[in-house]
């Protein structure tokens, strides 16, 4: 009998959805493989599809549909957001500077980091012990002038919800355009651009069960943005090339099942969590659950053991048939705690012993017991190394 595999790693990627797949397939093969740009009836065809993506994606988040700028993902939607807006800021005689969050995922980061290599600056806005952003630097960036101010939604690491709303507010009264990267807050948490007064939003599609490859930046204000991608004019200019249209009608589809099913996902999911992180607390007794104080997304729990370190968690918990996610990442051959729990000041013994499960649509209490019955002898196999490791 073959092992029963467990996958607790949703935010990490998901499978491509079966309704996803049969959505995409017409635009893969002879029926509507068209370039989209292209006048006749292929072309059309194709055509077709983007709008329909678009309605779908603009109607579910509140925008209209010519604000849904499709990309290659996450990656690019935030690279576009951060680097795009502060050149247009640039360009128009304002600062050449952005504000983002500690923990912002490596996308946002790192595209600040190219702003100030362009020659301008990053202002890194730190987080309180629960991941939450400090407002009170934000209003020293705001006041100090900013092009754009970037918060993420939910943070992928451990599932702080950001009070994004408010922080919108505070840009929007200082006339500081707001971005927020809503890739893992999207069909788990209500995510509504009438609700948040941001003019910039990413999604991705494979967190979703669209493929990778495939994600969009909501662009409430073209003049806002800058492209940093040259070439035609397609999608106005912003992010020329010709479109991805297998991916884009699959990101349409995604975002109307994911939307359709969010509050039964976010129920269910966060019951799952919940088991799972009351019964390691069982278990284990010193585990420390990373920002358990914070008000959190459903989907995403990350653990720390003491006495453990991630890479040898994650590597005997795939030996049992489970893939989740190590909470630190290993450079230059030492572990070293991710910036995400650094910035909210754990401690580096827990910092470097962090796992993160992520659930899914897919995942059942059968998975929650099959980490609960695999948990006790990893944990002892993994201190009792540690321990020889040390003597
Ligand atoms: C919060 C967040 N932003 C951005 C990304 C990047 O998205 P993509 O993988 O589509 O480039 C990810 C994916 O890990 C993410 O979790």
């Amino acid at each position: 009998m073959s092992k029963r595999l467990v996958y607790l790693d949703n935010a990490a990627t998901t499978p491509v959805r079966p309704e996803v797949l049969e959505a995409m397939l017409p635009y893969l093969g002879k029926e509507a493989f068209g370039n989209p740009s292209s006048a006749h009836r292929f072309g059309r065809a194709a055509r077709a599809g983007i709008e329909e993506a678009k309605r779908t994606i603009a109607e579910t988040l509140g925008a209209e549909p010519n604000q849904v700028i499709f990309t290659s993902g996450g990656t690019e939607a935030d690279n576009l957001a951060i680097i795009g807006a502060a050149l247009a800021s640039r360009d128009r005689g304002g600062p050449f500077r952005v504000a983002v969050s500690a923990i912002e995922h490596k996308a946002v980061l790192a595209a600040a980091h190219a702003v100030g290599r362009l020659g301008g600056l990053e202002l890194i806005l730190p987080v309180n012990a629960s991941g939450v952003v400090d407002e009170g630097a934000l209003e020293q960036a705001l006041a100090g002038g900013v092009a754009v101010v970037s918060v993420m939604w939910v943070n992928n690491e451990v599932g702080v919800i950001q009070p994004v709303a408010r922080i919108a507010d505070r840009c929007c009264s200082a006339e500081v355009l707001f971005h927020t990267d809503a890739v893992q807050a999207f069909g788990k948490v209500p995510v509504s651009l009438p609700d948040v007064r941001c003019t910039l939003l990413t999604i991705s599609g494979h967190k979703i069960g669209a493929p990778k490859g495939i994600g969009a930046l909501i662009v409430r204000d073209r003049e806002a943005v800058e492209a940093i991608i040259h070439g035609g004019g397609q999608q106005f200019g912003i992010r020329p090339g010709t479109e991805n249209v297998p991916g884009i009608v699959a990101l349409g589809k995604a975002v109307e099942l994911a939307a359709a099913e969010r509050a039964e996902t976010e129920r269910r999911l966060r019951a799952l969590r919940d088991d799972l992180e009351l019964r390691v607390l069982q278990a284990v007794p010193d585990a420390v659950i990373n920002a358990w104080q914070a008000e959190r997304a459903p989907h995403v729990s990350n653990v720390s053991i003491p006495g453990t370190d991630s890479e040898a968690l994650l590597m005997h918990f795939d030996l049992a048939g489970i893939a989740c996610s190590s909470g630190s990442a290993c450079s230059t051959g030492s572990i070293e705690p991710s910036h995400v729990l650094t910035a909210m000041g754990v401690p580096r013994e827990l910092g470097i012993a962090a796992l993160r499960f992520s659930f899914g649509k897919d995942n059942t209490a059968e998975d929650v017991d099959a980490v609960i019955g695999a948990l006790p002898k990893i944990v002892e196999k993994v201190r009792s190394l540690a321990a020889v490791l040390h003597r």
